[in-house]
């Protein structure tokens, strides 16, 4: 690929930008200052802009931990967006949100550049399971948690069986298998219940970092990239 493409998809401004920065010489391509702005790099070739080097990697995980308020959106013309929470290099690189959580539910959102990926952790055959800390308006109960257990009539849908373990009078921990519209607050507004707050504490194998504050990101660890690639049974790009 062409040097000023590259750093332009890695983020480093608009074409016109980072061809003016190679021709003032700011780049190097394997350690040599570069001035052909259409000088053609391979993937292997290290970068550095300014002096310091580039992280030239196409493929990004990332976890965060979002907050209350924000559309899981790519882009949206009146509303801020979890993208607008990660550097622009992640919207460039197409690093998307996987699923959506409803603008007031906070918690895990994983994002990924890799698209199938990002199609298998959603894919309905796959049952990847998510967890969540649902905080509802009456006392849940036992009953509640058989109803959960056996499946729930939604009217357009049944809900499969999830387990709901109660873990305060009003607050319980969540697990579905599948990922419909809206589904945990459904769920138990059909056992007479309104969610009043909605965290995900795990997705897949992926857990919320208990280190990382609201509205934080960080990219995956070597481990996590490794577990989520084994749950979908995918062999991860080079
Ligand atoms: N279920 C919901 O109802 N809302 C979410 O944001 C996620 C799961």
């Amino acid at each position: 690929m062409r040097l000023d493409r590259r750093l332009s998809e890695l983020a480093f401004g608009t074409r016109k930008e980072v061809q003016a920065m190679i021709r003032q010489g700011l780049v190097m391509v394997n350690g040599q200052t570069v001035r052909d702005p259409g000088q053609h790099t391979e993937d292997a070739d290290s970068l550095a802009v300014r002096g310091v080097p580039v992280d030239t990697r196409r493929i990004r995980h990332v976890l965060l931990n979002k907050p209350a308020g924000i559309l899981t959106a790519a882009r949206d013309r009146k509303q801020p967006t979890v993208m607008d929470l990660l550097p622009q290099v992640y919207s460039t690189l197409a690093c998307m949100p996987v699923g959506r959580l409803d603008k007031d539910t906070t918690g895990l959102l994983l994002f990924t550049s890799d698209g199938e990926l990002n199609h298998r952790l959603l894919s309905p055959q796959r049952h990847v399971d998510k967890t969540y800390r649902a905080t509802v308006d009456a006392d849940l109960t036992q009953e509640d948690t058989v109803r959960f257990s056996e499946g729930l009539d939604l009217g357009d849908f049944v809900a499969e069986s999830a387990e709901l373990v109660l873990e305060g009078p009003r607050t319980g921990r969540v697990t579905i298998h599948e990922g419909k519209f809206h589904q945990v607050k459904r769920m138990f507004e059909a056992v007479g219940k309104q969610v009043l707050e909605l965290d995900r504490l795990s997705f897949g194998p992926l857990t919320l970092p208990g280190d990382l504050p609201r509205g934080a990101w960080r990219e995956l660890t070597r481990k996590e990239i490794e577990s989520l690639y084994r749950q979908v049974g995918m062999e991860e790009p080079v």
